[in-house]
């Protein structure tokens, strides 16, 4: 997906079924190599990250299939320690393997990551984690060399990272004795984690408080379903409320958007919900006061962006600090190009509304910072054009199909031929057959 057009002011109306996290299965997929034997994932969205990221686990002997929504994988024989780097290089995720393969195999070499430049995204509290449980850890020529089996004991992490939480737990399977984590992130998507990892013998119990324990014990295959996608949910709410619509999402977990409901309320959406379906009716927006993002429960910083374009027609000022990433208001001067009004100041940002949007054309800077770019370009009078839209591919399934079901005049070009697809997609969507 090259570019993509959007011909606004619609409302959008409609129901989705929420697809699988994004940010749960990337770190269910490293974890699968991590046991030996065979897993299946369900519930898993056909996004360009799970396509790279089970390239990187067949380059080490993790063999998978895709049959639908399920991924099938068996990791009994996989022995590879080291990922392709050019890979490895396309996701952030991909440093998830190192704490995979420690805790396999107690030893790790893995290139540095990629992924959304959101800002410096260190690795230091991986990898003090993982040498304060003895692994000895190397950086040298951009690739993260890891060796010995780690030993029990405590980590405390002075943040909540999710991905150092996640590559803590995934290393302490491998550990000689009980690890704790303190300090660690309480994002659903790292109790997930633990619930498949337990399934698979694991003994993890705390996962989504800040206090983890793992108790190393042998592990064998388990089936799972993913957990559904609560920044998928919040973003197609966005584009509702941005649009004036009305939207039905099912499969999904309300509670675990529980900050994004209420800013969405507090700006005159109705929403009604039961244990696993909401319903949003946008109303006349006004703004909803200070917008502050920090690390679960508090407002998600992947939600921000997608937030920023659905207040950006609400009347009055809205504040939006974004806390978790010194780098994340990129989508802001696309934002302005379609008639917003912001401003920003470290990581602040003043969003007035505006009476209306205008059609533009827009270049997209990372995942939600272009799910933003839909959201408002949706919402605005007139054709808009977004290049570089491979950033929604990484994360959002069948993107243009879906808005399409709810009524979004949204298409892209040039139209996709078949000799065209690269080899993601065809596997991703299952169309052909399951190799990566
Ligand atoms: C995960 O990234 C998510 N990605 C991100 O979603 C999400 O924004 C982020 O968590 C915060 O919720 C996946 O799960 C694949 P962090 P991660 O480690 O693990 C700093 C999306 O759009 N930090 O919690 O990389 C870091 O720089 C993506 O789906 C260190 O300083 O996030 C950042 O400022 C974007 N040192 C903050 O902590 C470290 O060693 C949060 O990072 C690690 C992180």
């Amino acid at each position: 997906m090259d570019t993509i057009y959007i011909n606004g002011g619609r409302p959008l109306r409609g129901t989705l079924a929420v697809q699988g996290s994004k940010n749960a299965v990337l770190p269910l997929l490293a974890a699968a190599a991590a046991v030996p034997g065979k897993t299946v994932l369900l519930h898993c969205p056909p996004i360009r990250d799970v396509a790279v990221t089970r390239a990187l686990l067949h380059g080490l002997g993790v063999s998978s299939c895709r049959h639908g929504d399920a991924i099938e994988l068996d990791a009994a024989s996989a022995v590879g320690t080291a990922p392709d780097a050019v890979l490895a290089g396309q996701l952030r995720s991909s440093v998830l393997l190192l704490g995979a393969l420690i805790g396999r195999h107690g030893s790790a070499e893995i290139p540095l990551p990629g992924g959304c430049v959101l800002g410096a995204r260190p690795l230091d509290l991986h990898l003090s984690g993982l040498e304060a449980l003895g692994v000895r850890v190397v950086c040298e020529d951009g690739v993260l060399r890891c060796q010995g089996r780690p030993s029990g004991g405590t980590v405390r992490l002075p943040y909540p990272s999710v991905g150092a939480t996640e590559n803590l737990i995934l290393a302490a399977l491998g550990a000689a004795g009980p690890v704790c984590i303190h300090g660690a992130a309480k994002e659903p998507e790292i109790r997930d984690l633990a619930v498949f990892l337990n399934a698979c013998g694991a003994q993890i119990t705390g996962a989504g408080t800040g206090l983890v324990r793992i108790m190393p014990s042998p592990l064998h295959g388990a089936s799972h379903r993913v957990l559904p996608d609560r920044m998928e949910a919040a973003t197609w709410l966005c584009a509702a409320a941005a649009t004036g619509g009305c939207l039905t999402l099912t499969e999904l977990r309300p509670a675990h958007l529980r900050p994004v409901l209420e800013v969405l309320s507090r700006a005159g959406c109705d929403v009604t919900e039961t244990e696993t379906a909401l319903t949003l009716r946008a109303g006349a927006l006004t703004a909803p006061g200070t917008v502050v993002t920090g690390p679960y429960p508090a407002f998600p910083t992947d939600a921000q962006a997608p937030v920023m374009a659905a207040l950006l027609l609400a009347e009055g000022l809205t504040r939006i600090e974004e806390t978790v990433f010194e780098n994340r208001f990129r989508h802001v001067p696309a934002l302005r190009a379609l008639g917003a009004d912001i401003d920003c100041t470290g990581r602040t940002a003043c969003v007035r509304g505006v009476k209306a949007l205008h059609g533009a054309a827009l270049t997209a800077t990372d995942l939600r910072g272009a799910a933003a770019m839909v959201c408002a370009a949706l919402s605005a009078q007139g054709e808009s054009k977004i290049t570089q839209a491979w950033h929604l591919e990484r994360g959002y399934g069948q993107l243009i199909q879906r808005l399409r079901t709810l009524g979004a005049e949204i298409w892209m070009e040039p139209k996709q031929s078949p000799t065209r697809r690269t080899t993601w997609n065809r596997t991703e969507s299952g169309r052909a057959s399951g190799e990566p």
